[in-house]
């Protein structure tokens, strides 16, 4: 779909649908509402007067025009209480709306920017919210399906502005916002991808060409390089597996004094290995590259938006499997630190190759360091699906992710890291075991991944509860989410120089 701005009367735009909105409660119209009322000879006021538009939060209203405007059909949009609107809202009446219009078979959109006007929202943050929750609203995965959609895509989205004043700042909001979803759109077509069709091999492809195609340096470590460097921990999990491990790292060099490091975890497939995992909801563990995908899909839109910073994204990649070389329970693998792990579980996979990957970060000497990864089934217990779980070292980093995520419409909770959990890793075997048992499973985790960042600066997002839901929900569909890539981006943008 392309996004267009354009600066017109709304009731002259030859459209197949337009979009006006309306908060709760109001009786008295304004802005383009009331223009296009006023045209349509007082059919919104009078639809309102009969109780049949409230302006409920996502309520929809289509009146075909029959030819006394330029559009075919307005559609209005219930805001919610005025009181209440945020810019997530925005996403999420924008990803209503556009879906809506899908459904009809609109081609050609035009919408005015939601919330800038009455409801007092900065005029970049919601034309930015309007595009986003568009474009993420009308995504769906159907790379593998031979059968034509029920129905076409809709060509263009217009989104309408008539102040003068506000031209620039529509066209900023606008651009981020296409950038942004644009990217999350990429992570979710990673995440949703089968492992037969995204093997660590093919990820590392995929990387490659993003890298090319943006303008980023690409960089890959195969088994024999992984091996000169002592990553005991990524070779151990991989070694179940017929599919080689990977490697990959993205730089975008911005300038500015910082080198942000992104650590995303690339399971390919986790099956649990030796360790294995219930039959039950095994294939969502395709899915268990969604913290890969969400750093290696940061890079493309921070190569796009050229914030004066230093990233580099790095992505352990490889499968889970309980083939006959595979880890077992009691190995013991050598990280590239030097310190030892009693393999527990092999099911406990993620935490061992971010420790070569954060290892070979702190190599690198990108700092601060952020990673993302699907990590526990404990996290996503303690937080459900709508809370990303953070966890840190540096509590201004933590805050500043949760800050990203917020104008993100991410939610991201804080979770504690007293030393008492990092007691439950002790081994009697080796320097740390891979377990900390049941009870506070997120947390053992994360401070099994504080082993190897040592005293950089860091925090560790796990994504187990949010990367992929079972359920669509306004912008953010069945299936990966794209979590995390643009509170990833806000974070870059935020730490670059002005
Ligand atoms: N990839 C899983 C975590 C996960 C669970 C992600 C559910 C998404 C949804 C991870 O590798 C794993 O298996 N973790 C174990 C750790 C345990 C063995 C200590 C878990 O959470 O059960
Ligand atoms: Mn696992
Ligand atoms: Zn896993």
């Amino acid at each position: 779909m392309e996004i267009r701005v354009v600066y017109a009367d709304i009731t002259q735009i030859p459209a197949n649908a337009i979009i006006v909105n309306l908060f709760e409660g109001v009786t008295s119209l304004g802005g383009a509402t009331r223009v296009v009322d006023g045209a349509l000879g007082g059919t919104i006021t009078q639809l309102i007067a009969d109780g049949e538009i409230k302006g409920k939060l996502n309520e929809i209203t289509l009146i075909h025009t029959q030819g006394r405007i330029a559009p075919a059909r307005v559609v209005v949009m219930g805001l919610g209480k005025e009181a209440d609107l945020t810019a997530d809202r925005l996403r999420d009446v924008s990803a209503e709306a556009l879906k809506f219009l899908h459904r009809k078979g609109a081609k050609q959109v035009a919408t005015i920017v939601h919330g800038a006007g009455a409801g007092g929202i900065d005029t970049t943050v919601a034309a930015q919210s309007v595009v986003e929750g568009a474009l993420l609203g009308l995504y769906v995965f159907r790379q593998h399906m031979t059968k034509e959609p029920d129905f076409e895509d809709i060509q263009e989205l217009s989104v309408v502005e008539q102040d003068e004043a506000k031209r620039a700042a529509v066209e900023e909001g606008c651009n981020r916002g296409r950038i942004m979803a644009e990217a999350t759109n990429l992570a979710r077509n990673l995440v949703n991808e089968p492992a037969n069709a995204l093997t660590p091999t093919i990820l590392a492809e995929r990387a490659k060409a993003l890298a090319e195609a943006w303008n980023l340096e690409y960089a890959v470590l195969d088994r024999e390089q992984m091996s000169e460097l002592g990553m005991g921990a990524l070779l151990g999990v991989a070694q179940g597996s017929h599919q080689p491990p990977k490697l990959m790292t993205l730089t975008y060099r911005g300038g500015g004094s910082t080198s942000l490091g992104l650590v995303g975890k690339g399971i390919t497939f986790d099956s649990g290995g030796i360790s294995l995992k219930p039959a039950q909801g095994m294939g969502e563990m395709k899915g268990d590259m969604a913290g890969g995908a969400a750093v290696i899909a940061t890079m493309r839109a921070i190569a796009e938006l050229k914030p004066k910073i230093n990233v580099t994204a790095i992505v352990p990649a490889t499968e889970n499997l309980p083939g006959g070389a595979a880890l077992k329970p009691a190995d013991v693998l050598r990280a590239m630190n030097g310190k030892t792990i009693e393999v527990e579980s092999t099911d406990a996979e993620g935490r061992m190759i971010l420790a070569d990957a954060l290892c070979y970060a702190r190599k690198l000497e990108l700092s601060p360091l952020v990673d993302v990864a699907t990590l526990t089934g404990a996290c996503a217990i303690a937080l459900g699906p709508f809370c990303t779980g953070a966890f840190g070292n540096n509590q201004e980093l933590v805050d500043k992710l949760i800050q990203a995520g917020n104008r993100a419409g991410e939610y991201i909770w804080q979770m504690p890291m007293y030393q008492e959990f990092k007691d439950l890793n002790k081994s009697d075997v080796a320097d740390i075991k891979n377990t900390g048992g049941r009870e506070g499973g997120a947390i053992t985790a994360a401070q099994f991944l504080a082993e190897f960042v040592e005293d950089t600066p860091w925090v560790h997002l796990d994504i187990a509860g949010t990367s992929f839901s079972d359920k669509e929900r306004t912008y953010r569909p069945k299936g990966a989410v794209g979590v995390a890539v643009r509170t990833l981006v806000n974070l870059a943008i935020d730490m670059a120089e002005k």
